[in-house]
């Protein structure tokens, strides 16, 4: 009995990301050193705090699947790398962005840019990598992956956007939350299979079937990171959690215990979304657990996990299909 207990409650093995990216191996290095030379400024600042966030890591999962989107397409040029930098410029603008607006202290571990350098220059770096990876969309020179990055780009600024209106707002409803969600992340993940397809000049039928991928392993990635800013490992996440409590934002274990708690939590989770702050937080994360919030959660993320993997059925097999396969359980289960 008290074996079998331990076994339930082991945690997973800690899944092997570094597996993935031996996959697409060369090309895994050509990105890095991409990043690294489209991120040369000859102003001082900008190559500090820009070197400081790239230079921090982060799990570069959203170039890795621009990787293996070309490739699981039978692409065989080179211009995928570029793509995949791009990518991983326009996450990292949104990310100093967003850590400026959600006053956030810790990101990948260590302090954030607006922490270390200010808001200030956090913002307008930003502002610097948006722009590069603009520079860098012109080197590929194509005019539907531009057409796909600054549509993407802009419903991204949307989402942010729509989430700013949401904050505060307990009436936030999971249709809005699943608008939020969709374009300030699923829409990035999308775009970046898309350029893939497109590059491979794959028909409308196949570069559709990737968009349905990124779209939904996306959600589940923002799903899971919304229900870990409860429950996560700050030193495991390399971020501090209660950040969404904190700032009033009602994401959906928020919503979801909202509608399923006594009047006592509703009390409770109301006054929260509106004032911010972390005051209730016994109260709220015993209604996360009692209203089975973080459970729903989590449901809807693997969902929305198995809709990714059921699009993959109209590419032909292969190892990078494979990868695609298990970075959609990834998102699930991951806890980093
Ligand atoms: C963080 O994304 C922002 C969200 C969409 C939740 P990641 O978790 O991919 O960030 P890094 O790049 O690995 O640090
Ligand atoms: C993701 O939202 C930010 C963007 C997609 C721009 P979060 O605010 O939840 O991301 P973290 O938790 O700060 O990484
Ligand atoms: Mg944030
Ligand atoms: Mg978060």
């Amino acid at each position: 009995m008290a074996g079998a207990m331990q076994l339930a409650q082991a945690k997973p093995p800690r899944f092997d990301l570094d597996a993935v990216r031996r996959i697409v191996g060369e090309d895994w290095k050509a990105v890095n050193r991409e990043i690294q030379a489209q991120l040369a400024s000859d102003v001082a600042l900008v190559n500090s705090v820009a070197h400081y966030i790239i230079g921090s890591g982060g799990k570069r999962l959203r170039p890795l699947l621009v990787l293996l989107a070309a490739r699981a397409c039978g692409y065989a040029g080179q211009q995928h790398v570029l793509g995949a930098a791009i990518i991983e410029f326009i996450h990292t603008a949104t990310l100093l962005h967003d850590d400026v607006v959600d006053k956030s202290d810790l990101r990948r571990g260590q302090e954030t840019a607006n922490h270390v350098f200010g808001n200030q220059a956090s913002v307008l770096v930003g502002d610097f990598l948006y722009s590069r990876a603009f520079q860098m969309m012109v080197q590929v020179g194509q005019m539907r992956i531009m057409e796909v990055l600054a549509d993407a780009t802009n419903t991204i600024a949307e989402g942010e956007v729509m989430q700013l209106m949401n904050c505060r707002d307990p009436e936030t409803t999971e249709a809005r939350y699943l608008q939020v969600i969709y374009r300030k992340t699923g829409k990035l993940f999308e775009a970046g299979m898309q350029i893939g397809a497109i590059l491979a000049a794959q028909t409308l039928a196949v570069e559709e079937a990737l968009v349905e991928y990124g779209k939904n392993i996306g959600l589940a990635f923002q799903l899971v990171d919304d229900a870990l800013d409860y429950q996560a490992d700050a030193g495991e996440l390399g971020k501090n959690i209660g950040t969404d409590l904190a700032e009033g934002k009602p994401t959906l274990p928020l919503i979801h215990a909202l509608q399923r708690g006594s009047a006592r939590e509703q009390l409770a989770i109301r006054r929260a979304i509106e004032h911010g702050g972390i005051e209730d937080l016994a109260t709220i994360l015993s209604a996360l657990q009692t209203t089975g919030a973080l459970a729903y959660t989590l449901t809807q993320a693997r969902e929305a996990s198995r809709r990714a993997v059921a699009a993959l059925a109209r590419l032909p097999d292969s190892v990078y299909k494979d990868a695609l396969v298990q970075l959609a359980d990834f998102a699930v289960e991951r806890r980093y």
